[in-house]
């Protein structure tokens, strides 16, 4: 055989397994192969093809990617018109439909006590998307639509192409000659929410609902924008067919799953309208836990002939209907703009509106999330606005109807006072270094710079500081929290400690048991641990991932408290910005008052306080800290060569021109010279390393081997399951040993624990040679280390 001949047979296979897998994949439900060794397949074809273009084939999976944009739609007309169908909304609509269906096939009606001929229903959900129509001739995809007005839609039929679960060709065999599959094209609910997360972040427009997303994805002139959206298919009949097909609708759906049609997984046969009905119902209870948005479900009669028999009226069927669940979406109008004050201050926008009956619940207030997001929507009070409550989160405004804007409206402006305490309200502002410069820009958020002076933000400070994750104290809820503010009984968290007998009795729900358990709750929460500690302190943007990091790093509070911010970067995962928010905490005095009551009059006593981290000690080098500095055109590698030649700060910034340029390169030994002659700059990097050195570090012991923790520098990363422990379990025993602990695989990364089941990870820890162990190997390896 030669070369092209095996290329050509070995793409042929490549492509069967990669449909067999597709189909496995979004049909079935029921993968076969990790998504990396997929992802392997597919690129051996692509190298193939790529070799050999003349063997490229368009019903080849890699020919989902999108094609040259287009300047304008075709047209299509639809030989067999693409219809709507009519509502009920009510269940005696949905009665009445089946009476007339009954009529329709002169059948009998069942009485009061039941009796009569019972018609087979189809029962469907109605997604909330858009319709299309697929025509396949010979097996192959060969257009596909829009329904447009349902007699000419839109010829888009590179757009469907890009849609993962769209066959390009039919599987099996048996299939019509000519079959135009008829389906909705959606966009699943994370598949939506990930989209317009990315489109924020790239400043691009974002999607009110899942259906517009779906719709702006798919008319699209350029298919590889198309390509880039989470669209997916699901289909619910037929249209121009020449070649045999089952006589029922339901047999149909399931032929046109054999062929590689994805259907939904929630098709039901319903003999009789009761039982259409309960399946109203059963969708009904499960809206909210479906992975994509449905208005309501569709029934249809199943056997075609009867369809045939009943035929249509206008341009619906008379042997189909859709049952309506409430709308998710109304109209309403924007009263007013109040703005609510959170734990760390944050000063949100909240929407009034006028009562309006959202899916079943009136709602009369929306979240706005910050003023960006009011500036975005163009909001002005008096304006009129849809709303939106999908499934359990709270309702949203998601655009405002321009064309009903009175002329009275009034723009929103953030308070400049507290509304709760009065004190002035700050815009944030978000701190940026590059090229030995810090900008400062301005944040999405507004601060009532009150602290626990504000009751808001004292409240809400103290319900987190009393939280299970922080200090647990069990016993004391948000009400009780609220009435203990409000009564002037505790004005810090502090105050929890001094709390009598007397005033807890007093307190609304409490009686002798349940106050003597507060007090004793109030009494065992008084060693925490370090990281909890700094957790319940409620310091913005510190997590308890974040609190652990800097309990573990720098080891004590007494370092956390007076960390520089320029110090705190040098912590996993701490940028400048949040270096700055725990610097700055720590330096309100307040807060400084509140920290030391707490452990001097209250008695509490901080656990696991220790040196400093032996991964701290590992990165807080003086290559690292020049490398912080961001001296322009000084990148890493110039660091390190600095640190090598001048070991120390001093020496560096004394160094004359001929030692420097033995160094580094003109333009940036000149870089260097002129940060250290502009003001401030040796002072700041004077006080760091002072910092670092009364932290117990001294440059010279980046040299030594970091004494401590066995895998302190190290990164672990852990996939798949682990039997003998949970991952959490397994992430912190690395993180006692000093090793920390990632999401990814990269070139950095010093071990991987597979354990069955992983996945890409797995995948690209063998493509990077990485050293993988499995979890025997891993137990192993923590007894080792007596773990
Ligand atoms: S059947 C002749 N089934 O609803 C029957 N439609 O209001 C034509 N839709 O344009 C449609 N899910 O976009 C049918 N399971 C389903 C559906 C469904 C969603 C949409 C479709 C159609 C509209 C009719």
């Amino acid at each position: 055989m030669t070369d092209a001949s095996v290329a050509a047979q070995r793409i042929l296979q490549l492509r069967s397994e990669l449909d067999e897998h597709n189909y496995r994949y979004h049909v079935l439900d029921e993968p076969s192969i990790p998504d990396a060794e997929y992802d392997r397949l597919y690129h051996e074809l692509k190298a193939l093809e790529a070799e050999h273009p003349d063997l490229v084939t368009a019903d080849s999976p890699t020919q989902r990617v999108g094609s040259m944009a287009l300047s304008a739609f075709g047209q299509v007309k639809h030989e067999v018109p693409m219809l709507s169908l009519g509502n009920a909304f009510e269940e005696t609509d949905l009665l009445d439909f089946d009476r007339r269906v009954h009529e329709g096939l002169d059948l009998p009606a069942g009485d009061l006590f039941g009796g009569g001929a019972e018609v087979e229903y189809s029962c469907e959900p109605k997604l909330d998307g858009l319709a299309v129509s697929l025509l396949y001739q010979d097996g192959l995809l060969v257009r596909g639509a829009t329904r447009g007005d349902g007699t000419t839609g839109e010829d888009i039929s590179a757009n469907v192409r890009t849609i993962r679960n769209i066959p390009l060709k039919l599987k099996g065999e048996g299939w019509p000659a000519v079959l135009e599959v008829r389906g909705e094209v959606f966009m699943a609910k994370a598949g939506f929410e990930a989209l317009n997360a990315r489109q924020l972040e790239q400043g691009a427009k974002t999607f009110a609902n899942p259906r517009n997303a779906a719709a702006g994805s798919l008319r699209q002139l350029d298919s590889k924008i198309t390509a880039s959206r989470p669209l997916e298919f699901c289909c619910y009949g037929i249209g121009l067919v020449e070649g045999d097909l089952p006589a029922t609708h339901i047999g149909i759906l399931e032929a046109l799953k054999k062929w590689g049609m994805p259907i939904s997984r929630e098709l039901k046969l319903a003999k009789g309208v009761d039982e259409c009905l309960a399946y109203y119902r059963d969708i009904g209870e499960r809206r909210a836990s479906l992975a994509y948005e449905i208005d309501g479900v569709v029934f249809k009669v199943n056997s075609l002939e009867s369809q045939r028999e009943l035929g249509f009226r206008a341009r619906e069927p008379r042997w189909a209907i859709a049952h309506k669940f409430p709308a998710m979406e109304e109209m309403t109008e924007l009263l007013d703009v109040e703005f609510q004050v959170g734990r760390t201050g944050a000063v949100t926008p909240v929407a009034r509106l006028k009562p309006v009956k959202v899916a079943g619940v009136t709602v009369s207030n929306a979240t706005l999330h910050n003023m960006d997001e009011v500036a975005r929507l163009g909001l002005m009070i008096g304006d009129t606005v849809i709303i939106r409550r999908a499934g359990d989160v709270i309702p949203q405004v998601v655009q405002v109807v321009l064309d009903k804007r009175p002329e009275q409206a009034r723009a929103v402006h953030i308070p400049e006072q507290c509304p709760v305490c009065g004190s002035h309200v700050e815009r944030t502002q978000l701190v940026k270094r590059s090229k030995g410069k810090e900008t400062l820009s301005e944040g999405a958020v507004y601060r009532c710079v009150g602290r626990l002076s504000c009751q808001a933000q004292l409240k809400q400070a103290i319900i987190h500081f009393v939280s299970r994750r922080a200090m647990d104290i069990e016993g004391l809820g948000d009400k009780t929290i609220e009435q203990l503010v409000d009564e002037s009984l505790i004005a810090s968290p502090a105050d929890l400690y001094k709390l009598q007998y007397a005033q807890i009795i007093g307190l609304e729900g409490f009686a002798e048991v349940s106050s003597n358990k507060l007090l004793q709750a109030i009494q065992s929460s008084k060693k925490p641990a370090l990281a909890r500690f700094i957790y319940a302190l409620g310091i913005p943007d510190v997590g308890e991932e974040t609190a652990k990091v800097l309990a573990r790093s720098l080891g004590t509070l007494e370092r956390i408290q007076k960390a520089l911010p320029e110090v705190l970067t040098y912590l996993p995962d701490i940028g400048l910005e949040v270096a700055y928010e725990i610097h700055s905490f720590f330096e309100d005095e307040h807060n400084q008052q509140v920290i030391a009551s707490l452990l001097g009059e209250c008695g509490l006593e901080l656990q696991d306080q220790s040196e400093l981290g032996a991964g701290f000690t590992a990165c807080a080098t003086l290559a690292g800290l020049l490398d912080k500095l961001n001296i322009p055109f000084v990148g890493p590698g110039g660091a390190q060569k600095l640190a090598e030649r001048f070991q120390s700060l001093e020496a560096l910034a004394r160094a004359d021109w001929l030692d420097m340029r033995q160094t580094l390169p003109e333009k940036q030994a000149n870089a260097v010279r002129e940060f250290f002659a502009a003001a401030g700059n040796l002072e700041k990097a004077q006080a760091i390393e002072a910092q670092l050195r009364d932290f117990g570090m001294h440059w010279q012991s980046e040299k030594k081997v970091v004494a401590g923790l066995p895998l302190a520098g190290q990164t672990w990363v852990l996939t798949g399951t682990l039997e003998a422990m949970s991952r959490d379990v397994a992430k912190e025993k690395l993180e006692s040993l000093g090793a920390k602990v990632a999401g990814s695989v990269s070139a950095k990364t010093s071990c991987v624990v597979a354990g069955p089941g992983a996945g890409s990870k797995l995948a690209k820890a063998n493509e990077l040679g990485l050293n993988v162990l499995d979890e025997d190997q891993f137990l192993q390896a923590l007894k080792g280390y007596g773990l």
